[in-house]
């Protein structure tokens, strides 16, 4: 008789049953997904679709829980874009962007002498638009909502109450901003008390905020106890915003951007945003490049994309701004003969100078932040959506009765025509500063769809980078055929036309490459610590497996439903 071998019996067994317990994660099928730039907000969002709520009504749980924990961007106080794609096709946008107060004109920033007066734009009561992201988030609950809106208030509420867990990154940017908090509210302000990594943070005049909100909906912000907080907070602090401001916001509805690349059909955020504009501009002209025939960030495919944003920024300072003040000639933007001509001058030997394209030089500004969330649900409803206060915790001026930061979202407008704003771009007329109107943006929460299927819902924060961003993580995934989590962690570069200087991310690209760009006579600069983008993003794919992508840059978090 045979003897047994009991450890090896045991070592089969063992593996059997890892093998047995693998494939059976392995078949735990994800049905959606809410990946955001904090944990809480994404787990928010995936109870409220366990609920047997949409993707539509994740999106408003999604954000108000930003406004509580990730107060840098997330916000009732400021204004964003919606993109759409419902489990049946149907694809819309709706723009909740700020409004310039009705005292507003364009030389609000210029000294006697027309020179732009610093930080007026960016720092306390006169750099805020009139808010749009309540607004914004009850007419999407009218359209969409299948859940009570109080219901989908409360987990920011319960947040608010029971409080967030302060990460590393957010000790480093409450220490970073507390003196600016200060100057603006006073020692007494409420995020300038110190709050370290691990700490609890309970804001109970946001709770209490919230439930006005939750109580009354538009009304909860735009009248009453908070309007009145609001407005007297913006008078001290030196600025124009009247109840009649806030009483006349209305977000409005409008026709997506839409554009063809190779078997992709992509939705993206128009004007008020330039994002998808050029997104479209730069993705047609790279088009006929045949850009995967070159690996990902080599020096052919990255010379490529550098002179179509270099392109596309330029017309963006020309044409771009708030569609219902100006006429702005989309057709032609986007026409290929159009966007063909525009490369026309590109040349792999030598890089274009920007001065050829169009004239100025400007100084690069820090960049501050905004948020993008990306969500999916169970049916296929898919929502993009980037939201932002402007700078990090917006003009710095918090409601202290409200529990908020206000945005500093009129710094997006053009101060005076070719001076840069804080994100280095320029503007003209097309971007001036009107009473009620809007500013332009770069934001571009984008869906894609391949053969006719949704395939990628993707956005990112980083002011004039986020368009950059966009595209990189679509050619990543769709020319390069990285998952999407390697396609969002990818090393990233950014052009803008104005300065002309190509920032790569610092010690992702090796020194010889660099070198052998600037021998082409591109502008370089990689020390710049400046984090491009935050992408969070979904994917499809053709036998429908959903995958997600957190940036690693932030704390950002995707969170599945199964
Ligand atoms: O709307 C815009 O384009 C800017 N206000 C976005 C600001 C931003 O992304 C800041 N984040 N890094």
């Amino acid at each position: 008789m045979m003897k047994q071998n009991t450890p090896l019996l045991f070592k089969n067994i063992l593996i059997f049953i890892i093998f047995f317990l693998s494939s059976c994660v392995k078949e735990k099928e994800i049905k959606g997904a809410v990946v955001s730039a904090r944990e809480e907000a994404s787990k928010i969002g995936v109870a409220i679709m366990q609920k047997g709520g949409t993707a539509f009504d994740a999106m408003i749980a999604t954000d108000l829980a930003l406004t509580v924990c990730y107060p840098n961007a997330g916000n009732i106080s400021g204004g964003g874009f919606l993109v759409y794609r419902t489990f049946d096709g149907e694809v819309g946008s709706l723009d909740f962007r700020e409004k310039a107060p009705m005292a507003s004109y364009p030389d609000m920033y210029l000294d006697e002498l027309g020179n732009v007066i610093p930080k007026m734009s960016t720092l306390g009561g006169l750099s805020v638009g009139v808010p749009g992201t309540v607004a914004g988030l009850v007419e999407i609950h009218k359209r969409f909502g299948t859940l009570e809106w109080d219901e989908l208030v409360q987990p920011a509420i319960d947040l608010a109450r029971n409080g967030y867990i302060v990460t590393d990154n957010q000790e480093k940017s409450f220490k970073n901003k507390k003196e600016e908090f200060i100057a603006l509210n006073g020692v007494e302000t409420f995020y300038a008390q110190n709050f370290k990594s691990g700490d609890n943070i309970i804001n109970l005049a946001l709770a209490e905020t919230l439930e006005r909100i939750a109580k009354f909906g538009k009304a909860g912000f735009y009248k009453g106890v908070n309007a009145d907080e609001l407005v007297k907070r913006v008078k001290e602090t030196g600025g124009i915003i009247t109840h009649e401001d806030l009483l006349a916001y209305d977000p409005v509805w409008r026709e997506p951007i839409n554009f063809q690349y190779k078997d992709l059909n992509i939705y993206t955020m128009g004007p008020p945003s330039s994002g998808g504009i050029c997104l479209g501009q730069i993705m047609k002209m790279i088009e006929p490049y045949e850009i995967g025939q070159y690996s990902q960030n080599t020096i052919e495919a990255i010379q490529i994309i550098v002179e179509a944003e270099r392109r596309s920024y330029a017309d963006r300072s020309l044409y771009l701004g708030d569609p219902d003040f100006i006429n702005i000639p989309e057709d032609s933007l986007l026409n290929e003969n159009y966007l063909k001509k525009r490369m026309s001058s590109f040349d792999f030997n030598e890089a274009t100078k920007s001065s050829e394209i169009s004239p100025g030089t400007i100084v690069w500004e820090e960049s501050e932040e905004t948020t993008h969330y990306s969500i999916l649900d169970a049916q296929g409803n898919a929502v993009a959506v980037t939201t932002t206060l402007n700078g990090s915790y917006g003009s710095k001026v918090f409601v202290e009765k409200g529990g908020y930061f206000l945005n500093n979202e009129m710094d997006d407008f053009s101060s005076k025509p070719g001076v840069p704003n804080m994100f280095g771009l320029i503007g003209g007329k097309a971007n001036a500063i009107a009473a009620q109107k809007r500013m332009l943006s770069a934001m571009t929460p984008t869906i894609v769809e391949r053969n006719g299927k949704l395939a990628m819902i993707v956005g990112t924060p980083g002011g004039s980078t986020i368009i950059t961003s966009v595209l990189q993580t679509i050619l990543n995934v769709f020319e390069y055929e990285m998952d999407i989590q390697t396609a969002v962690s990818a090393p990233r570069f950014h052009h803008q036309w104005l300065p002309d200087v190509v920032v790569f991310e610092p010690s992702r690209f090796q020194k010889s490459f660099i070198d052998s760009l600037q021998e082409k006579g591109f502008n370089i600069k990689e020390e710049y610590t400046r984090i491009i983008g935050r992408v969070d993003a979904i994917h499809i794919s053709s036998s429908n497996i959903i995958t997600t992508g957190a940036d690693p840059r932030g704390d950002d978090k995707a969170v599945h439903l199964y």
